[in-house]
């Protein structure tokens, strides 16, 4: 069997940095121009055709974004959530949503990860089959990523977890697909210096067997940060930008699911309907009306 029809959006962690942004709500609920940071992975999800998807996040947040999100029929998906009582790393994901993902194969995706450009992922997650798949994005600063090394034909090396050295440009995203023994792999790994359960470690589990693929993003794509303040405000101005520009509105969660034909246009007359007056029921008013 192919296709992964599992996601898993991983929106934890202390946030620190934010600070005091997020004091009172975590990091992914912060805005990223018009609409809550969550709202971009979960399209990047929903825009590759995953419509069965865990939200996991600390014990505090978790009520927060089913309270935002609720049960995902406004989107046309189905949403369950998880709660990670402590930070102790992305792979932990896999052990908090074992019995979700019940051996099946799984994309995981970072909350605070926001993508925009044709990555074609709605292929490369149906023709998914085994191992892992992750992805290669030339950044200016590797060092504060997972960070892969290629051999001179392209193979990959090795990925390492922000080394104060990095053999290349390409980081590791957070968008990253297993195939349905990845919980079993993460119970054999152990926790890192820093006491986590480091992706890159289990990224790494899967090299070792010789089931890892990475591929490299293009040029047409890009990957934001919303890590400090600039770069949150930075990934603000892109999409305003872009929306302003075309009129249209990127991770529009109702658009896609109207797009995607996961909610039928009656459906989406019911949400909009259900949609307080806002430029967004504007905005959504327009797409039902053929005008996007
Ligand atoms: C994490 C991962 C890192 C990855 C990054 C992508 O780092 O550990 O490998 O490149 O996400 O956003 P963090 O952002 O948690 O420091």
């Amino acid at each position: 069997m192919t296709g992964i029809k599992k996601g898993i959006v991983l929106a934890g962690g202390a946030g620190t940095r934010l600070y005091p942004l997020t004091l009172i709500a975590s990091k992914q609920l912060q805005p990223v121009y018009d609409k809550p940071m969550i709202y971009y992975p979960l399209a990047t999800l929903m825009t590759a055709g995953i419509r069965d998807i865990l939200i996991i996040s600390t014990p505090l947040d978790t009520p927060r974004f089913r309270e935002l999100l609720g049960d995902g029929s406004r989107f046309g998906i189905r949403l369950s959530y998880a709660v990670q009582p402590e930070p102790k790393g992305i792979a932990q994901a896999f052990l908090v949503g074992e019995d979700f993902i019940a051996g099946d194969p799984v994309c995981l995706i970072l909350g605070d990860n926001i993508f925009y450009g044709k990555m074609g992922l709605d292929r490369i997650v149906q023709d998914f089959s085994s191992g892992a798949r992750v992805f290669g994005y030339p950044v200016a600063d590797p060092e504060r990523y997972g960070v892969v090394e290629f051999d001179k034909d392209g193979q990959v090396l090795s990925i390492e977890e922000k080394p104060p050295k990095p053999k290349s440009h390409y980081a590791v995203p957070g968008l990253y697909l297993f195939d349905g023994k990845v919980s079993e792999l993460v119970r054999l790994q152990k926790p890192s210096t820093r006491g986590e359960l480091e992706i890159t470690d289990l990224n790494m589990a899967y090299l070792r067997r010789g089931e890892l693929a990475v591929e490299k993003l293009g040029r047409g794509i890009a990957w934001l940060d919303t890590g400090t303040h600039t770069s949150l405000l930075e990934a603000s101005h892109f999409i305003g930008t872009l929306e302003a520009r075309q009129g249209l509105k990127i991770a529009c969660l109702e658009e896609v699911a109207f797009m995607k034909g996961f909610l039928t246009r009656t459906e989406m007359e019911k949400v909009i309907a259900q949609t307080p007056m806002s430029s967004y029921r504007e905005y959504l008013e327009r797409v039902v009306r053929d005008e996007c």
